[in-house]
């Protein structure tokens, strides 16, 4: 079994950016895949952007950020991910993205020990594995927004990935990112999402029926409960697209009427009022 140095990643979104950031700064070698060469630069300066905030709070150098850089290489061609231990895909919440996805990877990744992993946050990894014809091989890694910083990685085998599979992953992730892991069932929304999804849903519920405004709803929570953010800004941090994305999973999984996205997220999600990301959510953003 082979160490896990050459990582790849789909997506540079939010998520995408920050794994690959991750990647690098532990001294592997990433490639990080995105739909067309725009989305790729885009991706290339998400990463560089947080280097430099990582820089400015003096966590780490200037020589850091460069050396960091020069791990990475940002690209639109899914073949570059050929030569990869681990690959994680990051895209966009959808299934049928995700699925055409893995069908590719399962051929174009060549290494026999290489493992696939998805970071999605409630799409079956057990569909994934399927249809990369190396289930075995197949688990989810999910990560928290925004990656370099958090701590936490949930670890998803499903009904298929092997023992093996899950072990190295334990290892790369605890040992390799310094990351800390919780293992996590193949159900929607796994650990966190559980509990935290149906929270926000009812946050926007509340604002939705005029309980109280944007600001006290969330100043609530953060001077009531000591949260750090509250419920609205953190969909808006999260991503009101991918929020609605997760709670259509898990309500399709388990029919519980608290997992269905109400109808101002939809209008907003219809909108293009996506969060932080698209500069417009419950908040505005610069
Ligand atoms: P995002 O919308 O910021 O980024 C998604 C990226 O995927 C976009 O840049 C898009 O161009 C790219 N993409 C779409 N189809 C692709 C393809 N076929 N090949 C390559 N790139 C493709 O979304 P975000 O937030 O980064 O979410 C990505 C994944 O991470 C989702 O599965 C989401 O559920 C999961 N996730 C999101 C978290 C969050 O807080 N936003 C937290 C943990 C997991």
């Amino acid at each position: 079994m082979t160490t896990i140095e050459r990582l790849g990643v789909i997506g540079g979104g939010l998520m995408g950016s920050g794994i690959t950031e991750v990647g690098a700064r532990a001294d592997l070698d990433v490639v990080t895949v995105e739909v067309d060469d725009d989305a790729a630069k885009a991706a290339a300066e998400r990463v560089e952007t947080s280097l430099r905030r990582a820089e400015q709070r003096g966590k780490i150098t200037e020589q850091d950020v460069a050396a960091t850089l020069e791990r990475i290489t940002f690209t639109s061609d899914l073949q570059a991910l050929a030569d990869r231990d681990l690959v994680v895909e990051a895209a966009s919440e959808e299934e049928q993205t995700k699925l055409e996805l893995f069908g590719r990877l399962g051929r174009i990744v060549q290494k026999d020990d290489a493992i696939l992993a998805s970071n999605t946050s409630s799409i079956p990894i057990v569909k994934l594995g399927a249809i990369s014809g190396r289930a075995d091989r197949v688990m989810g890694v999910h990560f928290f927004n925004p990656a370099p910083v958090m701590k936490l990685v949930e670890l998803i085998p499903s009904l298929t990935t092997s023992p093996q599979t899950m072990e190295r992953m334990q290892g790369f992730v605890e040992g390799t990112l310094g990351k800390e892991p919780i293992e996590a069932t193949d159900r929607a929304g796994f650990v966190v999402n559980s509990l935290l999804v149906p929270y926000l849903l009812s946050a926007i519920r509340m604002y939705e029926a005029g309980y109280a405004s944007a600001t006290d709803i969330d100043s609530g929570m953060v001077l009531g409960c000591g949260h750090p953010m509250g419920p609205l800004a953190l969909s808006d941090l999260i991503g009101l697209d991918t929020i609605r994305a997760i709670g259509i999973s898990m309500y399709e999984e388990f029919k519980e009427p608290l997992y269905s996205p109400p109808p101002l997220l939809d209008r907003m999600v219809d909108a293009g009022l996506l969060g932080k990301k698209s500069g417009h959510g419950f908040y505005p953003y610069d």
